[in-house]
Formats: C-alpha cells, structure tokens, sequence
C-alpha cells in the first residue's frame, strides 16, 4: 500500500459505475474487492479494473467463503432495488431484505471508516431503510456505525441525465459524518457560481447519427472459461437495431420533446388510443438542449421511455446511453446486447460517484 491510498471495496458492484466514478472523483482509490453475481456484469468490472480481484457469484457465498480484503477504508455499493415500496415488515425475510443483512455484515466484518449506499430515491421510504436504521441503534450490529441520507440528482453534479438516487454515507461513530457534496450544476444557473446543466447534445456531439459499430458485435472473449459476447469499448457499442416501417414512421412523427401524443390517429397503437392520458416518456424523444431522463436497463425500445434520439429516428444506442451515464473511453464491456444495456442502466452516473468521491476523499 502506497501513502495517501483509499481502499475501496464495490458490493454488487455491476459493470463498475461506482467505480469508475470513485476512480474519476479522485486517483487516491484504489478498488481492493469487487462482489458480483452477473457473470457478464463480472467480466466487465474485471476487464476494465484489471488490478482489482472480483468475486463473481453471490454476496452470500462470498461472506460464507470469508476471503474478504483487509484494510478496507470505504464500502460502497447498492444492494438490487425492485420492489422496495410495496413490501410490509411481514416480509422480512424476503430475499431483497436478505441483502441488506449482507452489506451489514461486510460492513461489520471490514470495519471501513466510511460506508455509502446509492439506490432508487424510493428506497428512503421503504421497510429496509427502518432495518438500517435500527442496526445503527445502540443494540444493533451496526451500533458503532451513523449515517445520513439524501436524494441526490446527477444532474445537479454535470451529469447530462436526470437521475435522482437515494444515497446513504455513512461513517464509524469515531469520526465525522464527511457531508453531501455540494451541487455544481444547475437547471438555472444563479449567481452563486453554478454551472448550466450539461444536455444531451453537449454529451452526444460528434457521434454518428448513423450507428457504425455492427461489425464488432461478433467479438468473443473468456471470462473464466466461459465464452461471451466482447470486450467492447463504449464507442464500439454503436450498433444498429432493426425497426419496422411502423416504428419507423412513428419516430418521423416525433418532434424533440414530443411524444406518442404527436402522432396521427392511423400511426397509433390501439392500447394508447384508448390510454389517453398515461406516461408522457412512452415514445418520448430527448431533447438536445436539456439533461436526458434517467436511463434504465431498456432504453433500447423506444416504447420504454423518453428514448428516441433528439435528431435521428431510432433510439440511442448503447454507446450513446453509455455517454449519458459518464462511461469513460477505458470501460470495457462484455455481455449480449440485453446484458450491456443491463449493466449501464444500473450504474450509477460516473459523475455523480466522481463528486462523493471527492466529498469523502478530503476526509483522509
Ligand atoms: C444496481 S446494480 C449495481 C450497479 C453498480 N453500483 C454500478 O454503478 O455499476 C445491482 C447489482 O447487484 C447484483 N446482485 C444482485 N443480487 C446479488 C447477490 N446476491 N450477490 C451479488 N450481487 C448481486 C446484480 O447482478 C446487479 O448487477
């Protein structure tokens, strides 16, 4: 270990989001462990973080095998986030629950000085949040450990994405409680030295309006024997879809910003003819001039959301949603198409980990 060293440890790490952002935040990370239980998730976090040894497989098998790293200074990660809200406390042994219990446990076992969590901005509302909250009470496992939580935007920290995110940070009860990090960007920038929001088209300047990377797709790489799809640099992911004239002439109908409520009656689809109110992001195209909508695990079906390129008629490719998200050129990616979009529309905005990182790193 070199002097000045933070050692970080990634639980449910995915592709390395959170990473790389800790990575971007400030090069005094250095990532000591990575826990992953999606295969082709693992291979990308190993492929673009080469030094860092990664446990492919589940939190559970990882704590009973006990090989964790020792001197782990910060834990990150954000245990899977469906279905938070509409669990009672009578689910308590639901398996989502389970891996709150995990992520305790690491944090009991590593003992870091700082902890954070990133999840959906529904999670402050749900039975697990009380759980966590009761283990730092003073009878719990976590009683040596507080922490505070806020909704954050990545936006608000030079994302080109509107993203809010529940993040926790937390710190052993010898120390003090590091702060949130400030904004530094803003939808109307005011006097106070704010930045204006960075928009879609300042992220996507200079990429193709014609998708150009097909002829990669083939590519096959071993990720502990296995065979899969990659590895891919983010630029290598701008790769076509096949649309069907329907589709086709409906995007054509789509003004920027607009929405399934542009288009003719003959070019409706017969549920939304019915559905005429509903979500105003179905069929939605992005506007050049703002932040995009939060970018989720389908951004590739333009009948998921706000997902339409603001100029051309096709959604954004994987490579533009990696730009959305932050993914710096050195990420590698491994996986099938569905995979990949899993992994980027999981991880947390790079800029958004890149402005807690620094928050945390004046600590040290
Ligand atoms: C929201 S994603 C994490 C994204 C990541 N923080 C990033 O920034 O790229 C949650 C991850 O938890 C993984 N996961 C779910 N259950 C798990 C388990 N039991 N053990 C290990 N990983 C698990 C999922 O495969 C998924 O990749």
């Amino acid at each position: 270990m070199s002097d000045g060293e933070i050692h970080v440890l990634d639980l449910f790490a995915g592709t390395g989001g959170l990473t790389a952002g800790f990575h971007a935040g400030s090069a005094r990370f250095r990532s000591v462990g990575a826990v992953e239980m999606d295969r082709a998730a693992a291979a990308s976090y190993a492929a673009s973080f080469p030094e860092t040894p990664v446990s492919p497989g589940r939190i559970e098998d990882w704590l009973e095998r006990g090989d964790l790293p020792k001197n782990v200074d910060v834990v990150v990660g954000g245990p899977p986030c469906q279905g938070f809200s509409t669990l009672g406390r009578q689910d308590a042994e639901d398996e989502r629950n389970t891996l709150w219990r995990q992520y305790a446990r690491t944090l009991v076992l590593t003992q870091p000085k700082y902890f954070v969590v990133e999840n959906v901005a529904a999670f402050a509302r749900s039975p697990q949040y009380l759980d966590f909250v009761a283990e730092t009470g003073p009878t719990g496992s976590l009683r040596d450990y507080a922490f505070q939580h806020r909704i954050l935007n990545a936006a608000d920290y030079g994302s080109p994405q509107l993203r809010k995110r529940a993040v926790l940070i937390g710190y052993h009860r010898d120390l003090e409680f590091p702060g949130f990090p400030e904004p530094t960007h803003a939808a109307e920038p005011t006097l106070n030295g704010l930045k204006p929001y960075v928009t879609v088209g300042q992220a996507l300047k200079g990429v193709p309006l014609e998708p150009d990377k097909d002829d990669v797709r083939d590519r096959v790489t071993h990720f502990h024997s296995i065979p899969m799809p990659g590895e891919f640099s983010p630029r290598d992911l701008h790769w076509s879809r096949t649309y069907t004239m329907l589709s086709r002439n409906r995007f054509a109908n789509i003004p920027e910003g607009g929405n399934r409520f542009d288009l003719p009656a003959d070019l409706l689809a017969p549920c939304w003819v019915k559905h005429k109110t509903g979500s105003g992001d179905v069929m939605g195209r992005l506007r050049s001039d703002r932040p995009s909508v939060t970018i989720r695990t389908e951004f590739f079906k333009p009948e998921k959301g706000r997902y339409i390129h603001p100029k051309a008629d096709r959604a954004i490719t994987h490579y533009e949603a990696a730009l959305l998200q932050g993914f710096p050129t050195e990420h590698r990616f491994i996986g099938n198409r569905g995979e990949i979009a899993r992994q980027i529309g999981n991880a947390v905005p790079i800029p958004l980990g890149a402005a807690i990182a620094r928050q945390l790193a004046k600590q040290f």
